[in-house]
Parts: C-alpha cells; structure tokens; sequence
C-alpha cells in the first residue's frame, strides 16, 4: 500500500554490504512508498548522510569497516540525525544482540530472515512515532473500543459486530460500528444492511469538512441500535482514505455514540493505526494456534512500541476450528497477558448468524455463546454504567445481572 506523498518524510537510507539483502531491503520498502537510498559501506553512509537527509535508516550489523553499532553510535553523536529512527538488521537473534543494538542507540531491530510485511509495519510504525502529532483534541465521552488481529479469521469481525449489537441492547443506545477492513469489510453483510452508503462517500471529503451531519448521511441504521459505517463496496474506493479522516471520523463518533466500535483489517496501514490510537481500549483476538499466537506476540510487541498503555489491551481467544488447540495457560505465558474471555467453537451458532446477517447476541441471547458475548459487552462497559443500574434496565441488562449474581452467589 503506497503512502501518499505529503504524509510523511519517507527518505530512508538503507545500509548493507550484501547486495542481495540490500536489494530486498530496498524493494520491499520502495513496494511501501518510500524513497529509497542503498549503500554498500557504513563509511559512505556516515559520510553522505547529512546530505541524504534520510528520515529513517535501515542497517545491517555486520559490515567490514564499521559495524551496525558503531554506524548507530556515530549518528547519533551527529545532531542532524540524533533524532532519526534506526532499525538494526542481524542475523543473530539473541537478547545479547537485541541490548547490543538498543544500547548503541538503535530504536528497532529485526531479525533476518525477516516477513517483508514485518520491516513494513516496523518502519511504518516507527516513522509514525517520529512524526510530531498535532495535540489531541479534548476527548469526548464515547468509549472506543477497537477489535484487532494481525491474522486473518480468527473472528475479528464476528466479535466487533456482536459488541456493537450486544452494547446497544444492553444500555438502550445507539451505537457507532466503523469497519477498518476498507478492504473487504463485511460488517454491514454480517450485519444483513445492504451497502447504500460507506466510507466510499467520505474518501474525496477533506478532513476539515468531516462534520456530524456529513457522517450521520453515510451511516447505516441496523434495528438493534448500531449505527455502521461500512467498508466500500470496491477496495480501490477506500484507498484514498486517510489517517487523518479516519481521526476525525471517530472523533465525530465520539461525540454521537457511548460505544464506538472499530472492526479492524489485520494490516498496520495508515487508516489502521489511526483506529488503533483513537481506541480507549483493544481487543486483540486471537486462535489456539501456533501462527495466530506468533501474529498476537508481533501485534504485542508494536503496541508496546507505540506506547499503548497495556491495561488498555483485552485478549480473546477464540476457538474457530473444532481440533486440539494449545492450551490459555501455554498461550498467557508466552505473550505475557491474561485472556479475558475465551469464545468455543460454535460454528452451529457462527455460521447460520452469518449466513443470515443475525448476530448470535440477537439470534440467540439466551444459548451460552449468546450470553458469554453479551456479559464480554458488560464487561468491556463504561465504568459509570457498570456502577449505576439503568433506570429502565433492558432485557440484555437483566439477563447480565442475573448471570453476575449467580456467579456471585456461587462464590459465597
Ligand atoms: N467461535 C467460533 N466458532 C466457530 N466459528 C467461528 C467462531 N468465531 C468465528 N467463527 C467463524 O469464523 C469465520 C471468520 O470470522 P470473522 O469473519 O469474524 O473473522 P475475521 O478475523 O474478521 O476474518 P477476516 O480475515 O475475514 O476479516 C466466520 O465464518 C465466523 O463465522
Ligand atoms: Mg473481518
């Protein structure tokens, strides 16, 4: 995905003495929009790079006459590019290397072989960090709540449509749904809404002439009380789009909905990490598998880089096949994280909600896959809504409260 021209500075220089990976190195990050400077000697490049002005740098470790940390050392001491961000390539993936790196004043470092995508979404990421961010508007009172996986099928979708339902049944509201996956988004079809409107219609408005009423025209009105801003019939339709409309379109439905939820693409592109940083809180969902566990550990790590605070990160486990899976315990200790609510397998209930546009939470409240969406949907509530009872409490609210009070009567 080519970033547009004007988003960000995107000269970067990348240094390697083996042609081949400097070839890779170049082409995957020329194939994500950036300009690209390659040199062969880190002596070149701690020469020349006060007249590349590279807005990041790309190196290797092992280089004849100056290695990758003392290439990182050496720039940082030069004030032109103290601040730029480095990414140190090695071959030796060892937490020995990984504190050699950092402490020579890398930001970032990859292992090689690496995933094209990964160096992508690393110097996306880390370009991001650098690029001053204009100061945050006042926040409004909407909750936002962003459902995310690196890996495709695991149920992202699935989940971020039934907390949008289960939500506004549950506080009598209405509530924002803003698909992400402006590529193949499938909300408004999980949903049975047909697409008359989608974010297609806000790619060609300016960000300064998002307003309320510009919004409200493009969302689609689901019985339940969500509210949905559909991905694009077309993918090439969404590709315009940027992070800073994407922003203000939440900022706008902040203000309109208690619950924005955000079902996002499994990417770190632009639009993405815009939904990503306007989220009170993360849903990372995830599969009892070793790819899905490795994918959950690489989106992790960027969160961590990116600074989102951790207790603002929620896991689902979502059991989406039938086999043996590895266990929450084996899962938990590798990433580090508590799950908060594990989804069995229930294709009996999946497929048919799907197939029909119904959500389980509507099609069928009461079954234990039902009540365990709803009760995460209490869960992931406003606090001020959690500590004070409705005044005209719901059937969805009952049913939650009933639930708690026997889990508590149990424990007593
Ligand atoms: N717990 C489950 N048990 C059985 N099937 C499930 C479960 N959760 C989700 N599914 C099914 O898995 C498929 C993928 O789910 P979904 O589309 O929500 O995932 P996604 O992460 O949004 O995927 P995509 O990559 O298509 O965006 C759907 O057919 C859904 O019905
Ligand atoms: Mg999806």
């Amino acid at each position: 995905m080519a970033i547009k021209a004007g988003n960000m500075a995107t000269r970067i220089l990348v240094v390697d003495d083996d042609p081949v990976i400097r070839d890779i190195v170049s082409a995957v990050l020329r194939r994500a929009g950036h300009e690209v400077i390659a040199l062969s000697s880190s002596k070149d490049a701690l020469d020349r790079v006060d007249e590349i002005q590279p807005a990041m740098i790309v190196s290797d470790v092992t280089m004849p006459e100056m290695d990758g940390y003392e290439l990182t050392r050496r720039l940082r001491a030069k004030p032109s590019v103290a601040q730029t961000p480095i990414i140190i390539l090695t071959s030796h993936d060892s937490a020995q290397e990984k504190i050699r790196g950092f402490e020579s004043g890398a930001d970032d470092y990859l292992t090689k072989p690496f995933d094209p995508p990964e160096l992508e979404a690393r110097v996306r990421v880390l370009l991001r960090r650098t690029a001053a961010l204009p100061s945050q508007a006042p926040q409004a009172k909407g909750k936002t709540i962003a459902v995310f996986s690196l890996r495709g099928g695991v149920g992202v979708s699935t989940i971020a449509t039934n907390l949008a339902v289960a939500l506004a049944q549950l506080w009598n509201c209405a509530t924002g749904l803003i698909d992400l996956a402006l590529v193949g988004g499938q909300s408004a079809l999980m949903l049975n809404l047909s697409l008359r409107t989608s974010w297609a219609d806000l790619a060609r408005i300016p960000t300064e002439s998002l307003d309320a009423e510009v919004v409200r025209k493009v969302l689609l009105a689901h019985p339940s009380g969500a509210y949905v801003l559909a991905a694009p019939n077309r993918p090439e339709q969404g590709e315009p789009l940027t992070g800073s409309q994407v922003s203000r379109v939440i900022a706008i439905a902040k203000e309109q909905f208690p619950y924005v939820i955000l079902d996002l693409p499994h990417d770190f592109r632009e639009t993405t990490l815009a939904g990503l940083d306007n989220a009170d809180q993360i849903v990372v969902a995830l599969a009892p598998e070793m790819a899905s566990l490795h994918a959950t550990a690489s989106a992790l790590d960027v969160f961590e880089t990116l600074q989102y605070p951790q207790q603002s990160l929620r896991l689902a486990l979502n059991w989406v096949f039938e086999r043996r899976g590895l266990p929450r315990k084996d899962i938990e200790d590798a990433l580090q994280h508590p799950i908060d609510v594990v989804i069995p397998f229930a294709s009996e209930m999946f497929v048919p909600a799907i197939n029909r546009g119904v959500p389980t939470v509507l099609e069928a409240p009461t079954s234990p896959v039902g009540a365990l969406l709803e009760d995460f949907a209490y869960y992931l509530s406003q606090a001020d809504h959690q500590q004070n009872p409705p005044a005209t409490p719901s059937p969805a609210w009952q049913r939650v409260a009933a639930r708690l009070q026997q889990r508590q009567q149990k424990r007593a």
